[in-house]
């Protein structure tokens, strides 16, 4: 079917009442990733980075209102690939907030019951599955540097190549920041939108 300019006008690829009525809805801290309401914020970046990469492996390392596995979860769908998944990490330890996902009539368990739920630490997790080929990883829960520097460490044997990193909390304002500047000091390549929302880097592993 062709599109006139016309018709063009109603139109658009995004639509808000979808993000609203799902993507962001009783998703807590989704202002953490500049997102609120019917706008996706840093979400539009997390969607086209597993879009973009047609990522069959998505893996969120922590997520207090299931935001980010969503939004991955959306591109695969969207993508209709085959044999897909998004799986969330989370043991449910808190630190800096904790799952608010908890009980399985939780909107985000119910409207996205095919994001497969780990409850345990992110290092027992890689450790136990060294096979994994993790197209796109989000790393966004323990914001101590070491916790976040050795969740860098853990899974980077785990990803596939190329595979994308979104690191999350690179404005500063936790010790978590400064392990971007180690990943970026040996070599990897790094791009910090520390201004948006708590700020988000990727890593681009090729
Ligand atoms: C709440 S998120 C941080 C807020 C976040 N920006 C978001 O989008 O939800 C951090 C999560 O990581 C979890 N967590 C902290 N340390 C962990 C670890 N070592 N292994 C697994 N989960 C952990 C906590 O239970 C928490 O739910």
């Amino acid at each position: 079917m062709l599109f006139s300019q016309e018709s063009n006008k109603q139109l658009s690829l995004i639509n808000p009442d979808y993000i609203e009525g799902f993507l962001t809805h009783e998703a807590k801290w989704a202002n953490s990733h500049n997102a609120k309401k019917d706008y996706l914020g840093c979400g539009m970046l997390y969607y086209a980075l597993a879009y973009m990469s047609k990522a069959h492996v998505c893996v969120c390392l922590g997520s207090g209102g299931g935001f980010v596995p969503r939004v991955m979860r959306q591109a695969q769908k969207d993508l209709n690939l085959d044999e897909a998944k998004t799986i969330l990490v989370d043991a449910n330890i808190g630190g800096y907030g904790t799952p608010v996902w908890l009980s399985p009539d939780h909107f985000f368990r119910e409207e996205f019951s095919d994001i497969e739920i780990i409850m345990d630490l992110t290092k027992n997790v890689a450790r136990g599955n060294p096979d994994w080929k993790i197209d796109y990883l989000h790393i966004d829960v323990d914001h101590s540097f070491d916790g976040a520097h050795a969740d860098f460490k853990n899974y980077l044997p785990l990803m596939n190549r190329p595979g994308i990193i979104t690191f999350h909390d690179t404005c500063g304002k936790l010790p978590c920041a400064k392990v971007i500047e180690v990943i970026k000091e040996k070599g990897y390549e790094v791009v910090d939108f520390k201004e948006f929302g708590a700020g988000v880097a990727i890593i681009y592993l090729h």
